[in-house]
């Protein structure tokens, strides 16, 4: 059982402390945002994150997890000290990281005695030797301290049970002692793990991002090239993906990757190539094309449509994917940024983001299901793989809509089906 307090309690930082309370740890979650702590103080989740808010209160109940705005208060009696706060991108692609400056500072403050500071927050390679060199100048108390980097691998809405089944851990570290904690504190997870120096371990989480971000960015390529040559990009992705090298995952084609994570990080390793001497040329193409995919859906619309001005549109998802209320790059903005543009009325649903979806697309009618949505609407677009979109009554759809038009941007529906209730249907490279 060890003393963990983590800084920064957004999506990975409260899903990071409450797993690790519920692997049996005495865990403080802290955080600057007095509301989001009162409200968790109250059982209420700042996120949508499916089990957490059970998990959560669970381990309050058993007197392992606790919340606080106190930095100082947290760390003071921590073994480990997680940093989980937000590196948003700048302007220019670069990661900003002025807030793990911050808490480093304070971090230094408050050590006691021997303390292991955990860089979780995704940043670019040398990082660490920051953080450690930054509590080095404020160490007021002479404590001993290590820094590690231990990146997150968490997917929102499946970040549980990615949390605790973890694919690998890979723990950067300069001294034994950080080690030897660190592989105490994962052991009842029986993973693989992966031990090496910081710089190492700051890299595998770009590269590891940047890579999925290519799958996802080479079978929206070929998904381009099926639909010009009449192939079926869910047959050619079924036949790749069972060549174990490759594999089936992220090669699902649609509207391009979005979230906090993708867009960002591979953005962030783009400039921190360059800053390494390296002009990284594939990762640029790999964002072009995920550009180009919404620009790719946005024509489908209007291939169906004709003159756009004046017609409905109607929007089946908007956060980034589905199981989360997140809409943070989400291609529902992009989309409907450009449908608004050209004067189309915009109807939409979302299962859990539209609370979110109000405070960014304020000037669009919310619905209360598919059918209010389906209601005088010139065609459809699926932009979310939410399950109970493919569990809907299409038929009783069909005689709702102004014009049986489905543009599905994630292939969930079954284009032989659409067809023959006589919905015109376009997918993704099929
Ligand atoms: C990602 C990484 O998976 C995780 O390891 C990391 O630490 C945080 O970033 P997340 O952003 O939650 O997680 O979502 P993920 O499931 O990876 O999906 C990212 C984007 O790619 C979504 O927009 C999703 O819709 C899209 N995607 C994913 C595809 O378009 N096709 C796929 O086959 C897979």
């Amino acid at each position: 059982m060890k003393d963990i307090c983590i800084i920064g309690s957004g999506h990975v930082g409260l899903v990071t402390g409450t797993c690790l309370a519920e692997l049996g740890n005495s865990v403080v979650c802290m955080d600057d945002d007095t509301k989001k702590i009162e409200g968790l103080h109250k059982g209420a989740m700042p996120f949508f994150e499916p089990g957490l808010d059970e998990m959560v209160r669970r381990n309050v109940d058993a007197g392992r997890l606790s919340f606080t705005t106190s930095a100082e208060e947290a760390v003071k009696t921590s073994d480990i000290v997680f940093i989980c706060v937000g590196t948003p991108q700048k302007p220019d692609g670069e990661a900003d990281l002025t807030q793990v400056e911050n808490v480093a500072h304070r971090v230094a403050g408050a050590m006691r005695g021997y303390t292991v500071v955990v860089e979780k927050s995704t940043v670019p390679v040398k990082t660490g030797g920051w953080i450690k060199r930054t509590i080095g100048l404020d160490n007021t108390s002479n404590a001993d301290f290590d820094v590690v980097s231990n990146p997150e691998f968490l997917r929102e809405g499946k970040a549980i049970y990615d949390f605790l089944h973890p694919d690998r851990i890979v723990i950067g570290a300069e001294s034994e002692r950080a080690v030897q904690v660190m592989l105490e504190l994962y052991e009842p997870l029986k993973a693989p793990i992966i031990v090496t120096n910081i710089e190492t371990a700051e890299l595998i989480k770009h590269a590891s991002n940047a890579f999925l971000a290519t799958k996802i960015s080479y079978i929206n390529a070929l998904a381009n090239i099926c639909e010009n040559v009449g192939a079926d990009i869910d047959k050619v992705a079924e036949g790749m993906g069972y060549d174990r090298r490759i594999g089936r995952d992220f090669l699902n084609a649609g509207v391009g990757y979005g979230g906090y994570c993708l867009p960002k990080d591979t953005a962030a390793f783009i400039r921190i190539a360059e800053e390494a001497g390296y002009d990284f040329e594939l990762l640029k193409a790999v964002r072009k094309v995920n550009e180009e995919q919404r620009q790719q859906l946005f024509n489908k619309i209007k291939k169906e449509l004709w003159n756009l001005n004046g017609k409905t549109v109607g929007i089946l998802g908007l956060a980034f994917k589905a199981d989360t209320d997140d809409m943070r790059e989400a291609p529902a903005i992009d989309i409907i940024g450009r449908l608004l543009k050209e004067g189309v009325r915009i109807k939409a649903y979302d299962p859990q983001a539209m609370e979110v979806s109000k405070t960014i697309l304020p000037d669009i009618e919310y619905c209360k299901d598919t059918y209010e949505v389906a209601g005088g609407s010139d065609a459809l677009v699926i932009l979310t793989e939410w399950d109970e979109f493919k569990k809907l009554d299409w038929a009783k759809i069909k005689a709702l809509v102004r014009q049986p038009v489905i543009i599905d941007g994630r292939n969930l529906l079954q284009p032989d089906e659409m067809g023959k209730l006589g919905f015109i249907y376009r997918g993704v490279g099929r």
